[in-house]
């Protein structure tokens, strides 16, 4: 008999079930970690807090050209949009009911970018990009 062997043997569950716990609690946490982490980055590159209640305006209201960002991702982005011109539907917005939001910095830097500059005419200011995710990660489906 092979003591090694048989110790191996009689932790493998356990290890598999923390293991299994492990990679759940990671899951969760990256998930729910993600779009707060971004939040941070924005309201420290602003040097001021957020504010939901200056995001949603920001978002429904135009800008002096023909879009707002709701004509696009609707006026509850917990539901999904329409793209105002090619009229493709467009996943919710709001992180509660679409996980796959702001876990992606580089995806989500690109649209910004796109996006603020075809309903404001420049990019939008760290200050108006953490005030826009405050008030998305405040709505529930
Ligand atoms: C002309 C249509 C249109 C308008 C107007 C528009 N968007 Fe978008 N937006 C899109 C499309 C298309 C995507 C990429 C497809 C997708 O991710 O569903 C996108 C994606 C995004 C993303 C990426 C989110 C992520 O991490 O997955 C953000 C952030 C965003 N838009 C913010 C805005 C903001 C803020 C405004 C207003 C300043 C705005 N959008 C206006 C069409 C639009």
């Amino acid at each position: 008999m092979n003591p090694h062997h048989s110790a191996r043997t009689a932790h493998r569950p356990g290890a598999l079930v923390g293991l299994a716990v492990t990679t759940l609690l990671f899951c969760t946490a990256v998930r729910a970690a993600a779009p707060a982490d971004l939040l941070s980055t924005y309201v420290s590159q602003a040097g001021q807090p957020a504010a939901a209640s200056r995001g949603e305006p920001f978002f429904t209201q135009r800008h002096g050209k023909e879009w707002s960002c709701s004509t696009c991702h609707g006026a509850v982005p917990v539901q999904g949009g329409k793209h105002a011109s090619t009229g493709k539907p467009i996943e919710p917005l709001a992180p509660s009911a679409n996980g796959k939001r702001f876990t992606d910095p580089a995806k989500t830097e690109k649209w910004f970018r796109r996006n603020c500059n075809d309903v404001v005419g420049r990019e939008c200011s760290p200050a108006e990009k953490a005030d826009v995710l405050a008030w998305l990660l405040s709505l529930n489906p």
